[in-house]
C-alpha cells in the first residue's frame, strides 16, 4: 500500500507509510521524554524526603521530620511519616495533639490507647471520658485546651482479639521527643498539665515522682508553670468504688488549681 507525504509515495514491506512510523515514533520519544522528566522531578522532590527518613532512622530520634517553620498543620502532617521507632509498624496512625496554638493549657498523657488509636485523636476512650468529666467540673473547656501524648504511636500488646496498653519505653519516649518540643514550642502554653508519670517524668527528669511532687507549680523551662497530676487511666483502674470517688475528686481539686492559676 503506498501513502503520500510531503509529494512523495513511500512504501514500506507491510505496506504502511513509513514516514508515518517514523513521525509516530518520534511523537512516541517526545512522550516518553516528557513522562522520564517528570518521574525525573518526583524524584528529585522526594529525595529530600527520603534523606530525613533516613535521618530520623538512624539517629532514633523525630527531629528530621520537624518542619523548619513549624505549625500544628505542618506537624500533624509530618508526623504521618514518623518511624523514629518501631511503634508505627502495629499502631493505625500517630495520634498528634489536638486544639489551638496559643492554648493557655496544654494536656500531656502518656501514648494513645485503643480507641485514639482508631480514631486519630488523643483521650477519646475511658480515660478521655473521665478526664472530659473533670475538666468541665473544674470550669475547664475542653475545647479551649490542647491535649496531647508523650508518645505519638500506640503501643500494645495482643491478647486474643484485644490489644492492650503498653507503657512506652525510654527510647520511645526520646525518639518521640521532638514533636512534643515542637508542639510546646508551636502552643506556647502558660501551663502545661502532665497526666501521670510517663509525660512528668519526660519533663521533669526521670527521679521525678508524681506522688511526691503532685499539684505542685514546678520551675521549668518549657513553660511558666509546671504541674503533674495523675493519669485518669490510673483513676480508672482504682477497683473500690470508694476510693475511685475520692482519686476522681483529688484530680479534679488538681485542675481547679490549674484553672485558678490562669492569668
Ligand atoms: N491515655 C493516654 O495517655 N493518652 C490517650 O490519648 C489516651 C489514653
Amino acid at each position: 500500500m503506498a501513502a503520500r507525504q510531503n509529494g512523495f509515495n513511500l512504501k514500506t514491506e507491510s505496506g504502511g507509510s513509513r514516514v508515518h512510523g517514523e513521525r509516530r515514533l518520534f511523537s512516541l520519544f517526545l512522550r516518553l521524554d516528557v513522562i522520564l522528566d517528570s518521574k525525573l522531578e518526583v524524584c528529585q522532590a522526594a529525595l529530600p524526603h527520603l534523606n530525613d527518613m533516613k535521618k530520623m532512622q538512624d539517629s532514633n530520634s523525630a527531629a528530621a521530620l520537624i518542619p523548619n517553620k513549624a505549625t500544628l498543620e505542618n506537624l500533624r502532617a509530618a508526623v504521618r511519616n514518623c518511624h523514629a521507632c518501631d511503634l508505627w509498624k502495629n499502631a493505625t496512625q500517630a495520634v498528634f495533639g489536638e486544639g489551638k496554638a496559643g492554648a493557655k493549657i496544654m494536656l500531656i498523657g502518656e501514648v494513645p490507647g485503643n480507641q485514639e488509636d482508631i480514631e486519630g485523636k488523643p483521650f477519646v476512650g475511658p480515660a478521655g471520658k473521665l478526664l472530659d468529666a473533670a475538666l468541665a467540673t473544674a470550669g475547664i473547656d475542653r475545647t479551649e485546651v490542647y491535649v496531647t501524648n508523650t508518645v505519638k504511636h500506640f503501643k500494645f500488646e495482643p491478647r486474643g482479639k484485644r490489644r492492650i496498653h503498653q507503657k512506652p519505653n525510654a527510647a520511645e519516649i526520646a525518639a518521640c521527643r521532638p514533636w512534643l518540643d515542637a508542639e510546646i514550642g508551636v502552643v506556647k502554653p502558660q501551663i502545661i498539665v502532665c497526666l501521670g508519670a510517663t509525660a512528668a517524668q519526660a519533663l521533669m527528669g526521670r527521679d521525678f515522682r508524681v506522688t511526691q511532687h503532685r499539684g505542685e507549680f514546678l520551675q521549668s523551662e518549657l513553660a511558666p508553670i509546671v504541674i503533674a497530676t495523675v493519669h485518669p487511666s490510673s483513676i480508672l483502674r482504682i477497683p473500690d468504688e470508694q476510693a475511685k470517688r475520692e482519686e476522681v475528686k483529688r484530680f479534679i481539686a488538681d485542675l481547679k488549681k490549674v484553672r485558678k492559676a490562669l492569668k
